[in-house]
């Protein structure tokens, strides 16, 4: 790898991974304690926080909130809570940046709070949709002004009541943001989801004290609790772990084990797709924190095979699909991959459809795009020039198929890899460090 300029870089032919590593720490995890830390009664300890821009983004939004945030150790932050509902009215617009979950998990808590706020973020932010959040917060009581469902979006607060909410789409970021305002609500409030989504939310709200049950496919809290301050570690973040798994499993030779790593169930789908893919996967959980389990998972190349990602599948590995698109392509000639009703690829941090065709495209694959998913044929790889689109996600898949590339491949855009990643492309080169140079 080769740093061309501070957003382009050129990543070189590597034939065999092998290596252990460590992953940054779980941004969903990170956000929720942020956020919950915030409105904990007491100074809460926070190790192993995302170093990722999403989850600074988070801390400065909580810090203009009134929070008073403070870094002790790299990843190690400390933050002295307001209480529920005790946030106090920002004095400027509030800046999610480049993150979704940001806002709409922020959404949630504003909602509650008997002041106005405004709250915007980076142009891919400002077109993504937020009526999934604006309507069941508007129900609760609250009164949100957007541009048409996208931000900004003005929130001004007030006291909530409980409702049940159906929610049409399976995403952990609507029920969370439910669930943050029924904490704050009068009565209960219930969150029914389509397919059980990441449940991070839940097990923190209750690591922090508060009691939230589950029955089925829905979620209840009944408002009016408060929250415990404590010390909290997060994991690491399995859906980066998810880019060395799609290396190790696409190139012959190679093994890669990633420690530390989160491995709750209701994100380890990844794992049995590509075991489908024909990868060697070994996972063992080694500890529980704070609810969440966290353990080791060993990587082998194995006997990579045609593998499909069905519809059903789609809101369990919604964020591993750059990856295991990368994975695809990486196979040998003739493989394919399948991907279908995952339309909501193309309202993530970009449209994560066109731009991963046009890439992986670039690179020699072939690839066939529908609306709602694509078809990757596998084809031999050469070195080219891809745009990650500012998409953290397409940046680092990009430059997993280009390890398989017969040149080097440019990569711009691959500062977008702060997001979520910012040793990514170090990691990329020690693990490769001495093949393909
Ligand atoms: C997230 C939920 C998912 C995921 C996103 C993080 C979360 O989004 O894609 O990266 O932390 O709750 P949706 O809830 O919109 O599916």
């Amino acid at each position: 790898m080769v740093r061309a300029s501070a957003d382009t870089v050129v990543v070189y032919p590597a034939h065999r991974v092998r290596g252990r590593t460590r992953v940054p720490g779980d941004k969903s995890i990170s956000h929720r304690y942020a956020m919950l830390a915030a409105l904990a009664d007491g100074t809460s300890t926070l190790d192993g926080y995302s170093p990722g821009a999403d989850c600074a983004a988070t801390l400065e939004c909580m810090r203009a909130l009134g929070a008073e945030i403070r870094r002790i150790a790299d990843a190690t932050i400390e933050v002295l809570g307001c209480g529920v509902r005790g946030l106090h009215a920002p004095e400027t617009t509030l800046d999610a940046a480049n993150s979704g979950t940001t806002m709409r998990l922020l959404s949630g808590i504003l909602a509650a709070h008997p002041f106005r706020s405004v709250m915007g973020g980076d142009r891919s932010l400002m077109r993504r949709p937020m009526r999934r959040v604006i309507e069941p917060l508007t129900r609760m009581g609250a009164r949100i002004e957007s541009d048409n469902g996208r931000p900004p979006l003005t929130i001004e607060g007030a006291d909530l009541r409980g409702i049940t909410h159906v929610s049409e789409v399976p995403s952990a970021q609507v029920k969370s943001a439910v669930l943050l305002a029924g904490l704050q609500a009068s009565g209960e409030t219930s969150v029914w989801e389509p397919a059980t989504t990441r449940d991070h939310t839940e097990r923190a709200l209750r690591a922090f004290g508060a009691d939230v049950s589950v029955e089925s496919t829905g979620i209840f809290i009944i408002g009016g609790q408060r929250l415990r301050a404590g010390r909290f570690a997060v994991p690491g973040d399995l859906s980066s772990a998810t880019f060395w798994m799609a290396l190790a499993a696409g190139s012959p030779g190679s093994s890669v084990e990633i420690e530390n790593v989160g491995l709750n169930p209701t994100r380890t789908a990844i794992v049995d797709l590509l075991r489908r893919a024909g990868a060697d996967v070994q996972t063992d959980i080694d500890s529980e924190l704070a609810g969440e389990p966290v353990g080791r998972i060993r990587v082998s190349y194995g006997e990579p095979r045609t593998f499909e990602v069905e519809p059903h599948d789609v809101p369990f590995v919604i964020d591993e699909i750059p990856a295991v698109a990368a994975l695809a392509a990486l196979m040998p000639e003739g493989s394919e991959l399948r991907v279908s009703g995952a339309a909501e690829l193309r309202v993530k941090e970009s449209d994560r459809i066109s731009a991963l065709a046009a890439g992986l495209r670039a690179l020699g694959a072939d690839v066939e795009e529908h609306e709602d998913g694509f078809r990757l044929s596998s084809r031999p790889l050469k070195g080219t020039a891809v745009d990650a689109c500012d998409d953290h996600r397409l940046a680092m898949a990009f430059a997993i198929a280009a390890t398989g590339a017969s040149e080097p491949t440019t990569i711009t855009g691959a500062s977008s890899v702060a997001v979520s990643y910012p040793g990514f492309f170090e990691t990329l080169e020690r693990l490769t460090r001495g093949d393909g140079r």
